[in-house]
């Protein structure tokens, strides 16, 4: 762990919770948060869309920043089941996943589309969390490094260098989510400082040391202090875990 960089704990919903689930999570969070928190680590939910703005409203002014999944690669208009940058703005969002591996996988997101969500997203001011990742069949290959060079490249390296650094790094290796499989200390590290690098190759090296970096894939409350206190690993990006207040607000304090 780096002090002089953003640490940041994010928990993805993905689609899971009713609303009164959801809203008994966060009542849970803010509490444990009021009570235990005593790092400067940043907390984000990612609620589903539906609920983001009953959920913004309950945190008030508890430090926890409320964003979404998704969002689409337009700004208004006939996209039936959309939903826009502008949209999330107006509701008191401020950050975004975009290009999350299941959004690859089952919808089929392109680099490309990543780069134009990421453009919309940072044109709206909410905070791009861009996330990238290899198969296992990728890492069987030993290819891992190729793809997520290609993933860099294609989906966020056109930005700007004041662009670039507004923006967060979620590196989730698909084999590791929602498995129960981690990366080992040895993979995360090896491949944080690969995207650290290739970050100070296309902008600098003051701008890859200041960039966020999380970690995502079966990080739990077992695991996350290891991770955490890996040179170049930020904090994480959590699914499962994340549903659980108390196993949530264990890896906010491990960092
Ligand atoms: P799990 O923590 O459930 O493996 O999910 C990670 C993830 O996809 C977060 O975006």
């Amino acid at each position: 762990m780096n002090d002089t960089r953003k640490k940041i704990v994010a928990g993805n919903w993905k689609m899971n919770l009713s609303l009164q689930e959801a809203q008994s999570l966060t009542a849970e969070l803010i509490g444990m948060i009021q009570d235990e928190k005593h790092n400067a680590c940043e907390v984000f939910l990612f609620p589903p869309f539906v609920y983001i703005n009953t959920i913004n409203k309950q945190i008030q002014d508890n430090p926890i920043q409320v964003g979404a999944q998704n969002c689409a690669d337009q700004l208004s208009g006939a996209y039936t089941g959309e939903v826009s940058v502008s949209m999330l703005n107006s509701i008191g969002a401020n950050a975004v996943l975009i290009g999350h591996s299941e959004r690859r996988t089952y919808y089929h997101e392109s680099n490309q589309t990543c780069a134009t969500k990421i453009n919309l997203a940072i044109q709206h001011n909410i905070i791009p969390f861009y996330c990238i990742g290899e198969t296992l069949n990728e890492r069987n290959a030993n290819q891992q490094f190729e793809i997520i060079e290609k993933q860099l490249n294609d989906g966020i390296f056109h930005l700007s260098a004041e662009d670039f650094s507004k923006c967060v790094i979620a590196y989730e290796p698909v084999w590791a989510i929602g498995t129960g499989l981690t990366a080992s200390p040895e993979q995360a590290q090896e491949m944080h400082a690969f995207i650290r690098s290739k970050i100070a190759d296309k902008y600098s090296m003051e701008i890859a040391q200041k960039v966020s970096i999380l970690y995502g894939g079966s990080c739990n409350d077992q695991n996350a202090k290891e991770l955490f206190a890996l040179t170049d690993v930020d904090g994480g990006l959590i699914g499962g875990a994340s549903l659980k207040s108390r196993n949530f607000m264990n890896i906010i304090n491990a960092i």
